[in-house]
């Protein structure tokens, strides 16, 4: 990984221009799911992206003393997010990792949390499994996204085609049974899916799972 200070500017403007289309709204998700977790927790960041989001909620993080992991495939996003961290302060409390969620082996985490990353991933169902077996006993695994309401052909035409010209993963056109049954195939509970804000056409939703045998 390049350290921030040899960021090339491709990197940079990648992260520019995410920071700019993404990272205000996701700051307000991360904002929600941090506001439930216990002081000092150990949290999994999957896809951190550029660390803009993160970094917005540093006084969050500092306040309860969460230590994150940070992790990302993108090495672009990555340079980025540590100079991201450093300049919020962060630098004691995130660590950023360059892995795949398949490979992760680390923990156990008392929050794994997926921000806008979940339903892009090739298979969510097998990153849940895996993830869940990271948790602490009474650990929770944590998503917040975006969930459309009707079916858009078009939409889920556009989307990809909006990454060629922004670089940006906007993932898959997701709709709640969809998002459900990714769970129900890994085989964790959702307790919770409660919507943020909503619109006629979409909501943000937050979920909250477990795994069924633990607290
Ligand atoms: C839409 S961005 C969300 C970034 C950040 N969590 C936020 O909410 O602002 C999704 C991130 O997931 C990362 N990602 C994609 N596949 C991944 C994988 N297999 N393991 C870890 N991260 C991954 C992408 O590189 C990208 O940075």
């Amino acid at each position: 990984m390049p350290s921030p200070a040899q960021v090339p500017l491709r990197s940079a403007l990648r992260a520019w221009v995410y920071d700019r289309v993404i990272a205000g709204m996701t700051a307000t998700w991360y904002r929600h799911v941090l506001a439930r977790l216990p002081t000092g927790a150990r949290i999994l960041d999957v896809g951190i992206g550029t660390g803009a989001a993160l970094a917005r909620c540093a006084d969050v993080v500092r306040a309860k003393g969460l230590g994150v992991v940070g992790l990302d495939i993108d090495r672009d996003y990555l340079a980025c997010c540590q100079a991201a961290l450093g300049r919020a302060g962060l630098t004691g409390h995130v660590t950023p990792v360059l892995g795949s969620v398949y490979d992760h082996r680390g923990g156990p985490y008392d929050a794994v949390y997926f921000s806008a990353s979940l339903m892009l991933l090739p298979d969510p169902a097998a990153a849940i499994a895996h993830v869940a077996s990271l948790l602490s006993p009474d650990g929770r695994l944590y998503s917040t996204q975006t969930f459309h309401h009707h079916r858009s052909p078009l939409l889920e035409w556009a989307k990809p085609l909006a990454q060629h010209v922004t670089t940006i993963h906007f993932g898959r056109v997701t709709y709640e049974h969809e998002f459900r049954k990714a769970f129900a195939d890994a085989g964790v509970e959702l307790e919770e899916l409660s919507t943020m804000r909503s619109t006629r056409y979409s909501s943000y939703r937050l979920a909250v799972a477990r795994v069924p045998d633990a607290a």
